[in-house]
């Protein structure tokens, strides 16, 4: 994207429809997985949307890997809603779904409802996903009664980390993998469109997915799940330090980012660029009436 604005509308780049919350939740069982990954600007929606994810979700990962945050707890309401209307602003043709972040959807239902509401309202998104299993479930009735569409996040919830003692993969012991089968129906049968399964055992993935009657994405969850998300600076390589196993790499943007940064500083400092080609010329009658030569 250029610095200065794209006369194209977005439209004319992408002609595919809309996607909606209930073709997500049609899509199960279609034999086509559904694509989500995660985007925190117009940069990255646009990548997103025109690499033809189904779902972009503006994902409290913002935390660590746009704010370089250690987890994702200190990430705040203010900071998803600014974040989710730089998505929204590329109109994508990708169903947008707002992350509650840690604390927005804890308190009360009433709470819960108003920030939700925030990010439909202000960041334009279509739709919210909390993490949690049959704990949420008074929330979840809150946002569904306001016609709010919730996708759920059960497994390795990162909000969860100093309750968990880290981030680990869960339901690896039986009293997990049935506490997670039985989160998983409780949620579908709440009425989420949706559930995120993330860091859990490929076999269980497998079995949740055959369970409920809703759409699976996996994270770290195998290849049985009905549709596959990675966080965006993961699978363009932009991220640095830890890659978790489950994270594929697609590109290596980092080094070619790193590359092109080099080269610019080099050219600057020898005087390569800007080139006359890459200057604004000052019309001829101008630069004499200022008694300046101009230099072809
Ligand atoms: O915040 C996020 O990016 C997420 C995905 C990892 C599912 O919740």
């Amino acid at each position: 994207m250029s610095t200065y604005p794209d006369p194209t509308p977005t439209s004319s780049r992408d002609d595919r429809k809309k996607v909606s919350v209930p073709a997500v939740k049609a899509a199960k069982g279609s034999g086509t997985p559904l694509v989500m990954t995660t985007a925190y600007d117009a940069a990255t929606a646009r990548i997103a949307d025109l690499g033809g994810a189904d779902m972009i979700l503006v994902g409290d990962s913002l935390g660590m890997v746009v704010l370089g945050r250690e987890d994702t707890l200190k990430v705040t309401l203010d900071e998803m809603v600014h974040h989710t209307k730089a998505v929204t602003s590329q109109n994508p043709k990708a169903l947008v779904v707002g992350d509650m972040p840690f604390l927005s959807y804890h308190v009360s239902r009433e709470e819960t409802v108003r920030n939700a509401g925030r990010l439909i309202q202000e960041g334009g998104a279509e739709c919210v996903k909390i993490e949690g299993g049959r704990k949420r479930l008074r929330m979840i009735g809150a946002l569904l009664d306001a016609e709010i569409p919730v996708m759920g996040h059960i497994g390795l919830t990162p909000q969860s980390v100093n309750a968990m003692g880290g981030f680990k993969v869960q339901g690896k012991v039986l009293e997990q993998a049935e506490a997670l089968l039985g989160d998983a129906a409780a949620l579908a049968e709440a009425g989420v469109f949706a559930i995120v399964l993330e860091g859990v055992p490929a076999e269980l993935a497998g079995i949740i997915t055959q369970d409920v009657d809703v759409p699976t994405i996996g994270i770290g969850a195998g290849a049985a799940c009905d549709g596959q998300v990675l966080v965006i600076h993961d699978l363009l390589g932009l991220t640095s330090g830890h890659v978790p196993k489950f994270v594929r790499q697609y590109a290596d943007l980092g080094t070619q980012a790193v590359q092109a940064m080099t080269a610019f500083a080099e050219d600057v400092r020898t005087g390569a660029f800007p080139s006359r080609e890459e200057s604004y010329a000052l019309p001829e009658d101008v630069a004499g009436a200022l008694g300046t030569l101009v230099s072809d």
